[in-house]
């Protein structure tokens, strides 16, 4: 479904703010090329902290949880206890990742928020805007979860077996930045709190810009699952050791790779994507057999049946292709997120506002996993897209335009104040 009319452009002064809330974004950065401000970071939290002083400058309501969302409150404008509306996104990266992949959505949070008050624009909900901590799923093999959190998706004790490849568990990055992993049960939000949430994100692939379209409504988010790989061979000499008698490990891991690429392209598993994004290489060096392989394997699907059966598979295949190589393997879950169907009552709001604003719109799935997926088990939620350049993410060409952030920005603003007086 899409359609395209003559479109209301955006000012140019919001437009300007948007750049510059994403250059202050980009700036905090660990270094290397792009953006790298990882799960659970001092980059992360200073991130958030600046999303908070700009919001507690307009005279918003700021606190953050024992997980370390962000959330900054705007009261009603007229009586009543109605339950609230909210909107946001996230601030972590990947490594070496883009400056826009959750960011896009936290600054046009922020700029609705400053439309909202510098319009004295009615409301009869609260209005909330949101940052969840550590979305990315890079450090710790779990994606979205401070919105986990919320959600009671994750428990305090679960946050001491999430580790990352330096060995540092989720728990003590927390406490390392001043979270409360032991509290994470009092961050949870209850549903009757809640009547809708809204996140704008980047689309992170290129169906928006291949069909000249500005807004993408997404109705459905893929789900993942994770797991990490251990394959054990017998490292020797590469010299001594004669082809027939070899174990190597790197031979098998590299079998695997491609038993998944060739499942993923089976027309059976169609829409299935899996990925093998890490791979270490033991001892590493040129002249010894490798003894030792770890990879992760990401199987992403908007079907949750399709999804675990494919894991399942996974699993056979490898245990198979080590037994061929005489090696062993040993496969472990990281993660594990069902796919989620959003509201189609929330969409039609979003569809509604790019049709007030003259906007053409999109009916799509996301590819890529968000906080929305969790924050949807509680408040009936919504998701709008915009292009991505060339459709990359996670990657340092990461791209959008600040204008086509702030088209995405007007239907926000507008579908926020359909659900702002919707019963
Ligand atoms: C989040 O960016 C994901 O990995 O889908
Ligand atoms: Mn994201
Ligand atoms: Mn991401």
């Amino acid at each position: 479904m899409s359609k395209q009319k003559t479109a209301n452009s955006p000012s140019i002064s919001s437009i300007l703010r948007i750049a510059g809330d994403i250059d202050a974004f980009a700036a905090l950065t660990d270094g290397g090329k792009g953006v790298t401000r990882l799960a659970y970071s001092r980059l992360e939290r200073a991130a958030h902290e600046h999303f908070a002083n700009e919001m507690t400058a307009l005279g918003l309501d700021v606190t953050t949880d024992a997980a370390g969302n962000t959330i900054a409150e705007l009261r009603p404008t007229e009586q009543g206890d109605l339950p609230a509306i909210g909107t946001g996104s996230h601030l972590d990266s990947v490594p070496e990742g883009g400056r826009f992949d959750g960011i896009a959505g936290v600054v046009a949070a922020m700029e609705v928020a400053r439309q909202v008050v510098r319009d004295a624009i009615p409301r009869q909900r609260p209005w909330r805007f949101v940052v969840f901590a550590a979305e990315e799923g890079a450090r710790f093999g779990q994606a979205c979860n401070g919105s986990r959190m919320i959600a009671g998706s994750t428990t305090s004790r679960e946050t001491y077996e999430l580790v990352d490849d330096s060995g540092t568990s989720m728990a003590e990055a927390m406490r390392l930045v001043g979270l409360r992993p032991d509290d994470i049960e009092s961050a949870r939000w209850e549903a009757k709190d809640w009547f809708a949430f809204l996140e704008l994100h980047i689309e992170q692939g290129a169906v928006l810009e291949s069909r000249g379209i500005s807004i993408g409504a997404v109705d459905a988010i893929s789900g993942s699952t994770r797991f990490s790989v251990t394959v054990l061979g017998q490292a020797s000499h590469t010299g001594g050791t004669p082809m027939h008698l070899r174990r190597d490990a790197l031979v098998t891991a590299a079998a695997c790779v491609t038993a998944c690429d060739a499942l993923a392209r089976d027309p059976q598993h169609h829409g299935t994507r899996i990925t093998v994004g890490r791979l270490t290489v033991h001892p590493g060096s040129i002249t010894t057999i490798p003894g030792k392989v770890e990879f992760t394997v990401d199987i992403r699907d908007v079907d949750s049946q399709r999804q675990r059966r494919t894991a399942e598979a996974l699993g056979e295949v490898f245990g198979r292709i080590a037994e061929e190589g005489s090696t062993s393997l040993v496969v472990a879950v990281m993660g594990d997120t069902s796919p989620v169907v959003l509201p189609e009552w929330v969409t039609r709001h979003v569809i509604a506002a790019a049709n007030e604003l003259g906007l053409g719109f999109l009916v799509l799935p996301s590819g890529a996993s968000h906080d929305s997926q969790q924050v949807n088990r509680i408040a009936p939620t919504g998701m709008i897209f915009v292009p991505s350049r060339h459709g990359l993410s996670h990657v340092p060409e990461e791209f959008t335009t600040s204008e086509q952030i702030a088209c995405g920005t007007d239907v926000l603003l507008r579908a926020m104040m359909r659900l702002d007086g919707a019963r």
